[in-house]
């Protein structure tokens, strides 16, 4: 911690910083020990220079079938929606899947010109988490989050700017110290009034976003074992084209 900012880093550098089981549990916990810490007044979250992250680990998808309604993910879906302090993330690189549906509930979003984000839930035969599609419509539009979330292509930081997703766009070099500066400025200002004011911006949610939460869970659940997910999920790890042809 520095300047009362909690910097929360991915660092799985190998893999392309795939969130596991486990970096599910400690991110849950890193954001909640944030929260109910009193030194703390904002949180960084940021992956390497050009890696966000790739999002769920892709073998865990497949060795790890879950329950319809259970996901490893849980800690992190707990957590984050519900942070009282804000959360600013640095994007460079990769920000795939929960890697972007993620950034839905963070409160300021810096992207370098290198970032690459993408929502490939329907390529990958299951459909989006995270409450996405009740945020990206409300927050892109119809139109624009349909673009995203059905084709599920990889789009720039520019295009998540003007899709809402990002806050700004800032040269590379920068992303990092603009991320911290404005964390820093979040920090230096009356909590209670960032508190509160970020609550009164969340509570317009309603129910909408903890229901979508949770049936997007569900079906999620269903479909990672439908023949379409194993095809495409298994062509992934074989560095193949999947061919849905059969579906
Ligand atoms: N889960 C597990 N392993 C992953 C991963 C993921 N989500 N993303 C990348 N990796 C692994 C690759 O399998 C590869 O491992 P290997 O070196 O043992 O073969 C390594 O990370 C490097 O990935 P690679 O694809 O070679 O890097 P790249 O720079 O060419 O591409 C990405 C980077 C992020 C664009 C690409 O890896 C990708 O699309 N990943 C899958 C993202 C995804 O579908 N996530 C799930 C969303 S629901």
């Amino acid at each position: 911690m520095s300047g009362r900012v909690a910097r929360i880093r991915f660092d799985r550098v190998d893999k392309k910083n795939a969130i596991t089981r486990e970096m599910y549990a400690m991110l849950g916990s890193a954001l909640a020990d944030a929260d109910a810490d009193p030194a703390v007044r904002a949180v960084l979250l940021h992956g390497t220079a050009d890696c966000f992250t790739a999002g769920n680990d892709v073998a865990d998808f497949l060795n790890a079938p879950r329950n319809p309604g259970v996901s490893p993910a849980k800690p992190l879906f707990d957590a984050l929606p519900h942070m009282s302090k804000p959360v600013v993330a640095a994007v460079g690189g990769p920000a795939v899947g929960i890697g972007t549906t993620l950034l839905l509930h963070c409160d300021l979003v810096y992207a370098a010109p290198n970032a690459r984000f993408q929502l490939p839930f329907v390529p990958l035969g299951v459909i989006p988490e995270f409450g996405s599609t009740f945020l990206l419509p409300l927050i892109a539009g119809y139109q624009r989050a349909a673009e995203l979330l059905l084709l599920g292509q990889p789009f720039t930081a520019q295009k998540a700017y003007e899709a809402g997703i990002v806050t700004a766009v800032v040269p590379q070099e920068n992303l990092l110290g603009e991320a911290e500066k404005a964390a820093m400025t979040l920090a230096s200002l009356p909590p209670e009034s960032i508190r509160l004011t970020k609550r009164l911006m969340k509570s317009r949610y309603g129910q909408g976003l903890a229901a979508a939460i949770e049936e997007e869970l569900r079906i999620f659940g269903e479909r990672l074992s439908s023949p379409e997910a194993k095809e495409a999920l298994s062509a992934f790890l074989e560095k193949r084209k999947p061919d849905f042809s059969r579906f």
